[in-house]
């Protein structure tokens, strides 16, 4: 155990890599503060009230849960009045949310997903919170879309945390890939995995199979031959897993190795896909980049896509490079 807090972290990696801005570095602690926060509101869980329904729908047509809710709120208020933003965008808000008139405003756009996959709350499963950061002019207009449809290449940090029997975050600021254990005693996140790595060869795979008749030929060729194992062309057998929290799949992809398929299908292909670019595909894919996979849309690489909208939707194809590759080849042929 290193004992480096992220606190500590950051201001190393404002050593090794260049000045860090301030203003940068409070948006980082302050999201991870917060995600100790909601770290803290989901183990109270039950005991407080607040698993269910909140009897609302958000920007996508699906019904939020009392804990989105509250997650979302407390990432807007412990940023609105810090000074270091310009703004802010989340999965469950239609608009961009302004920083309120009369505080002052940095140059940094926090983008997030306050719960992912929060369909897993109630069945006390594992959940998550993903963040993506952009920079714009801070005097540019945030109450409006544009300043934030930026492309993923543009990130200056993007992570998440993960709620499951410890509480982690794993962060990166373009110099590779470090993952910070909360430790509740200290109340602080230890460095606990450095320049994480994805391992090359896999032998494991993420998707929702019960889609499998809507796939398109390219991914019903890939998980044909996956699933034919020792006796197909891939000559290995190939185990799955799928928690239906994309935080949580990418969090073992990035540890054990894996890829994760959430393709175009017929079902979301008017849509454009079922995950969202700007508060999953992009920061996953520069995570997954920088950890040495590949992330692509199996036509595009995910972070190149030039956004078209706050919620634009997308196909995620991501992990071990070989793999990523072979999907992208598949479309290609
Ligand atoms: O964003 C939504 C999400 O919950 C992801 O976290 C997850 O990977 C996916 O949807 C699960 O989808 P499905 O409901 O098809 O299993």
């Amino acid at each position: 155990m290193s004992g480096i807090t992220l606190a500590a972290y950051l201001r190393d990696a404002q050593r090794a890599h260049g000045r860090l801005p301030d203003d940068l570095i409070q948006t980082l602690e302050i999201t991870a503060t917060t995600c100790e926060r909601i770290s803290a509101a989901l183990q109270r869980g039950a005991l407080a009230g607040i698993l269910g329904m909140a009897g609302s729908e958000n920007v996508q047509g699906e019904d939020q849960k009392k804990l989105d809710v509250i997650a979302n709120d407390m990432l807007l208020d412990a940023h609105a009045s810090g000074g270091h933003l310009a703004g802010m965008a989340s999965e469950e808000m239609d608009d961009p949310f302004p920083i309120p008139d009369g505080v002052s405003r940095g140059r940094y756009l926090l983008l997030f997903d306050p719960l992912d996959g929060s369909s897993n709350i109630d069945i006390n499963a594992l959940v998550g919170t993903i963040f993506s950061v952009l920079v714009t002019d801070p005097a540019a207009d945030t109450t409006q879309v544009t300043p934030f449809l930026q492309p993923g290449t543009a990130q200056v940090a993007a992570g998440y945390a993960v709620y499951g029997p410890a509480t982690q975050l794993v962060l990166t600021l373009g110099h590779g890939v470090d993952a910070f254990t909360l430790d509740p005693e200290q109340g602080a996140f230890i460095l606990t995995s450095e320049g994480m790595r994805i391992p090359e060869a896999t032998q494991e795979f993420a998707i929702n199979m019960s889609n499998q008749r809507h796939w398109e030929a390219p991914v019903q060729r890939y998980v044909a031959e996956l699933l034919a194992g020792k006796t197909g062309v891939r000559g290995k057998d190939f185990n799955m897993r799928w928690v239906a929290a994309m935080v949580a799949d990418i969090h073992r992809i990035l540890t054990r190795g894996g890829i994760f398929l959430y393709p175009l299908d017929s079902k979301t292909a008017a849509k454009g896909g079922k995950l969202r670019l700007m508060y999953e595909a992009n920061p996953m894919a520069w995570l997954i980049e920088q950890a040495g996979g590949a992330a692509s849309t199996g036509r595009e690489r995910i972070l190149d896509l030039a956004p078209s909208g706050l919620h634009q939707r997308v196909a995620v194809i991501l992990g071990a490079r070989e793999e990523v590759e072979r999907v992208a080849g598949y479309h290609a042929s």
